[in-house]
């Protein structure tokens, strides 16, 4: 019987290992890329409905840029009511032929709504997995926390999307930019050696940074 009873325990102990195998856990989140402790919160009292208020989604961007998209955030720096709250929004306008670039937010899962026109879109996983699918207007895509993803208007009008992330800053890094137009310039050695082209190709590359 006594047996009969350990065995049943260890029989529920390695189920429980088993299903505890496939419960996913994660790291607490920082707001920004650092923060510095000086914060303060405004007084209750002094809290409108304007803190809780944007009204920057309704116009278009310019999107007579170089990628030919514009990004419109909507995010805890234009709401300060969203302080805390882990979400915020951005409108992306597209050009035909358009992209919003290769990118990663490193603090947000994005979930986008195409409201008009017609998107290709996609991300790479860490293993270098490419999920892409090409959106029409009311579809919609998940771009997985940190992972690179891109947008481009292959249709034949301008496309307009809104995406909502899971942060009150998700944060930005343009793959292209950080890489060929840092502040101050990686060396030619890296990029080169990295790419596995030639120091006078990343020049090139750099000047189109310019
Ligand atoms: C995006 O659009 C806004 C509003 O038209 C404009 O002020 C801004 O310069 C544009 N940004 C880019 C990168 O073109």
């Amino acid at each position: 019987m006594a047996n009969g009873m350990i065995s049943f325990t260890l029989g529920l102990f390695l189920l429980m290992c088993c299903y505890s195998e496939k419960i996913m856990a994660s790291d607490p989140d920082p707001l920004q890329d650092f923060c510095v402790a000086d914060m303060e919160s405004k007084d209750p009292m002094a809290v409108s409905a304007e803190d809780f208020f944007f009204g920057g989604l309704g116009q278009a961007g310019n999107t007579d840029n170089a990628v030919g998209s514009n990004v419109t955030m909507a995010n805890v720096m234009q709401i300060p009511g969203l302080n805390t709250f882990g979400i915020s929004l951005v409108r992306i306008d597209y050009a035909v032929g358009g992209i919003n670039p290769p990118h990663t937010h490193p603090r947000a899962t994005e979930v986008l709504v195409l409201l008009e026109g017609q998107l290709l879109v996609g991300f790479i996983d860490t293993a270098n997995k490419f999920f892409s699918k090409t959106l029409e207007k009311g579809d919609v895509f998940v771009f997985p926390k940190a992972l690179v993803h891109f947008q481009q208007n292959v249709g034949h009008e301008n496309a307009v999307a809104i995406a909502a992330l899971s942060s009150q800053l998700p944060g930005a890094q343009i793959i292209a930019n950080s890489l060929f137009a840092a502040d101050p310039p990686l060396p030619d050695s890296v990029l080169a050696k990295a790419f596995r082209i030639t120091q006078e190709l990343v020049d090139f590359i750099q000047k189109k940074f310019a």
